[in-house]
């Protein structure tokens, strides 16, 4: 039974969408709800219809939605003015800020988005190391561009370590340049490196692949690895950076990557990404420190946006009180072992997967630890799982439980309450 109505409106926008929009959406979530507002851990659509946010538009709004910190910071800045191209104090304290927490950055470049961090970051890495060829894992997200839609959701996955195309139009030349390993075998990974260290250009790895936790010792092997034949190690921290620690996943798992992609939080909520290093490579974009043939360009109209900055500074300012993040993993635990508990008491055969602060379900028995584990996961089972959520009130992407620093109590209980009618249904 839903308790969930669409209003008149609503159902208008719907109808708007799906004549002007391919899909009927901007193509990231389904396109049957409108969201019209949030408010901490929950939001309302346009029918005004109230569900617990769990899909924190993404991930960026770890702190929640309209957080009254950020909103004075916003509105101050916007009355002086939102975009200027020319340096503005806040993007440097951010970039300032980022370098202290983050154990791999000496220094920053701000760009708007995620796939633009990475696709800097693999340009990077090929630039400083003067090789083409990217190692990439099997079922690793990193944004749009080429390099990054390689085997990331193949359906028929090939052969290691031949990459599949994701996406039509990419030029099969690219796809040459990109060997692709499945994610935990760090034999594999080990082996592939070895053979092919003369052409690889860098790694990149999201440290926490989509749900998988890196099985001990495949970040390390990865890491002592790269810098014995000297192949810049990335890490995609888009997910993962200021939300398993303030440090990121690397300070979270205790390895420290050459370059990373940082994006969604650190740009609380308005388009801001980074591309952070060493010194060593970061030198790269400055035309005066490197030969010629050596110099990246980097140029963006809204790179350091000072209104996405201040609102990354206040996001990261409310991340660094005491015991935030103590807080964050408590709520992601209760939930994760409730849901495996409802899960078991009604005999589904089902995992809960993750970590605290991003986890979901998966109803297979199977392993889990790559990408080819993860298709054993019951789509339909999943589907009715998400689509009675939703109907209880509970807002999440397709495959991702985003926990924010602002769920509380009742988001909680009343998450649990659908977690027992939703398990019901599968
Ligand atoms: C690990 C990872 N890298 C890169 C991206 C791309 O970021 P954006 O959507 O800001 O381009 C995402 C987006 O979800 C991501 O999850």
């Amino acid at each position: 039974m839903t308790n969930l109505t669409q209003s008149k409106d609503e159902q208008a926008l719907v109808n708007l969408a799906n004549q002007v929009l391919p899909a009927g959406g901007f193509g990231n979530l389904s396109s049957n709800v409108v969201i019209r507002e949030g408010k901490g851990g929950r939001v309302w659509d346009v029918s005004g219809n109230e569900y617990v946010d769990y899909l924190l538009g993404s991930g960026p709004m770890l702190i929640g939605h309209g957080h009254p910190d950020v909103l004075a910071a916003i509105q101050e800045q916007v009355a002086r003015g939102t975009t200027f191209f020319a340096n503005n104090e806040h993007g440097i304290r951010l970039a300032a800020e980022i370098i202290d927490a983050v154990a791999c950055a000496e220094k920053i470049r701000f760009v708007s988005t995620g796939s633009e961090a990475t696709f800097y970051a693999m340009r990077l890495a090929r630039a400083h190391r003067k090789r083409d060829c990217i190692l990439k894992f099997e079922g690793g997200y990193h944004g749009m561009s080429d390099y990054a839609l390689m085997s990331m959701a193949p359906k028929r996955p090939g052969n290691f370590p031949q990459a599949t195309p994701d996406s039509a139009g990419i030029p099969q030349r690219i796809r040459d340049e990109v060997l692709i390993a499945p994610f935990n075998d760090a034999e594999m990974a080990a082996s592939l490196i070895r053979e092919h260290q003369d052409n690889l250009g860098g790694i990149i790895v999201e440290p926490f692949q989509r749900l998988l936790r890196p099985t001990p010792g495949f970040l390390e092997t990865l890491r002592e690895l790269a810098s014995e034949f000297g192949i810049p190690l990335i890490f995609d921290e888009v997910v993962t950076g200021f939300r398993f620690a303030y440090g990121g996943a690397q300070a979270y798992y205790g390895v420290t990557p050459d370059i990373c992609a940082l994006g969604k939080v650190i740009g609380g909520g308005f388009p801001l990404a980074a591309i952070a290093a060493k010194e060593e490579f970061m030198v790269h974009f400055d035309k005066n420190a490197v030969a010629e043939g050596e110099f990246m360009p980097q140029i963006g109209t809204l790179s350091g946006n000072p209104v996405a900055a201040v609102a990354g500074l206040a996001t990261l300012d409310i991340l660094k009180q005491p015991e935030i993040y103590d807080g964050l993993f408590a709520t992601g635990k209760r939930l994760m072992q409730g849901l495996e508990s409802i899960l078991k008491d009604a005999g589904v055969e089902a995992q809960v997967i993750g970590e605290p602060p991003l986890f979901d379900v998966f109803f297979t028995s199977g392993g889990l630890s790559d990408y080819r584990g993860m298709q054993g996961n019951d789509a339909g089972k999943a589907a009715r799982f998400n689509a009675t959520l939703r109907e209880q009130g509970i807002l999440k992407g397709d495959s991702k439980f985003y926990v924010s620093v602002a769920h509380d109590d009742a988001d909680v209980e009343k998450t649990l309450t659908a977690f027992e009618i939703a398990v019901k249904t599968v």
